[in-house]
């Protein structure tokens, strides 16, 4: 499957608990990173990766979503009124970036449910899914190395990334078996959210999938799961234990990711980013060189 063909498919329709209140009127794939909306890196990081496609599932307060990534032509023309190249060129960098289109979920009844209202857009092809609120540092690509893989092996491919044992209930967690490939396993067993003393490994999953369109016929029958979700774990569990089919694979990621869903990852996040741009990195070095030390 060529890189140009495939969609990508972001789930943005979670009702966000962990930010609350902000997320109250508010997906958390629109809080502000810097000066964009988190969900705007995942976008870019679709283009970047050669996709052009981009389905975005939403949930309540889909508006905010859609109108970030539509025209705004009084603004645009207010920018060319004021020779403001500049922000112009912001602006449209967002209505510009790829084909967006929208479904909606109705109802949050999952990861795994919010993937498979993409069924009807996607049709036969390979897709990749990636979550709106977890972000990979442009400068560590990882999708890629996960749309080849899942060309070479012709199976389901997940990105994995060690984490601290203490965090590891907030993941889905893979047992894994080493491959001939650097950096890529074979998952053997999936399970969400373990506690620490049944987790298999600490290799957590994260918001990126690379998957056929098979997964669509697992989750038609996954059967809600931890919290009550139809959760995707479950069905690439299925897919991994399914000894007629090509099994599922990890690709184990060691680049910068932040997580912009809970709030300290957030602020870490922003801290982060904002420090390795040139336009706002040197003064907040200064800056935060000098409040550390108040601290
Ligand atoms: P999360 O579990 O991180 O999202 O789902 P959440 O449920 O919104 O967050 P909390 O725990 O209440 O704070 C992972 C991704 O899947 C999407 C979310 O928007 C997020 O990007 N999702 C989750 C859906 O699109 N639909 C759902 O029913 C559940």
């Amino acid at each position: 499957m060529s890189q140009s063909r495939m969609k990508a498919v972001i789930p943005a329709a979670g009702l966000g608990t962990r930010f609350l209140p902000a997320t109250k009127a508010m997906p958390k794939e629109m809080l502000p990173v810097v000066d964009k909306p988190a969900i705007q890196y995942v976008v870019e990081e679709a283009v970047n990766a050669g996709i052009d496609d981009v389905l975005v599932i939403i949930g309540r307060n889909k508006n905010a979503i859609s109108d970030h990534f539509d025209a705004v032509p009084e603004l645009e023309s207010k920018l060319v009124e004021k020779g403001d190249d500049k922000k112009l060129q912001q602006v449209l960098a967002s209505s510009d970036l790829a084909d967006i289109h929208f479904v909606r979920q109705g109802e949050p009844k999952g990861l795994g449910h919010a993937v498979l209202r993409a069924k009807a857009h996607v049709g036969e092809s390979s897709f990749a899914v990636m979550l709106g609120d977890d972000l990979i540092d442009e400068r560590d690509p990882l999708l890629p190395q996960m749309i080849e893989q899942h060309a070479k092996r012709g199976a389901a491919v997940v990105a994995l990334m060690e984490v601290p044992r203490e965090h590891i209930h907030l993941y889905g967690v893979a047992a894994v078996e080493e491959t001939d490939d650097e950096g890529v396993v074979r998952i053997t067993g999936m399970v969400e959210k373990p506690s620490a003393e049944d987790a298999p490994s600490n290799l957590a999953v994260i918001g990126r999938y690379v998957l056929g369109p098979d997964i669509f016929d697992v989750l038609e029958h996954t059967e809600p799961g931890k919290g009550g979700e139809i959760q995707l774990t479950d069905a690439l569990q299925e897919q991994a234990a399914d000894p007629n089919g090509n099994g599922v694979f990890g690709v184990v990621f060691r680049g910068r990711r932040y997580d912009t869903g809970a709030k300290i990852d957030y602020i870490q996040a922003i801290v982060q980013l904002a420090v390795a741009r040139p336009d706002l990195g040197p003064e907040l070095r200064d800056w935060l060189k000098d409040f550390a030390e108040t601290l």
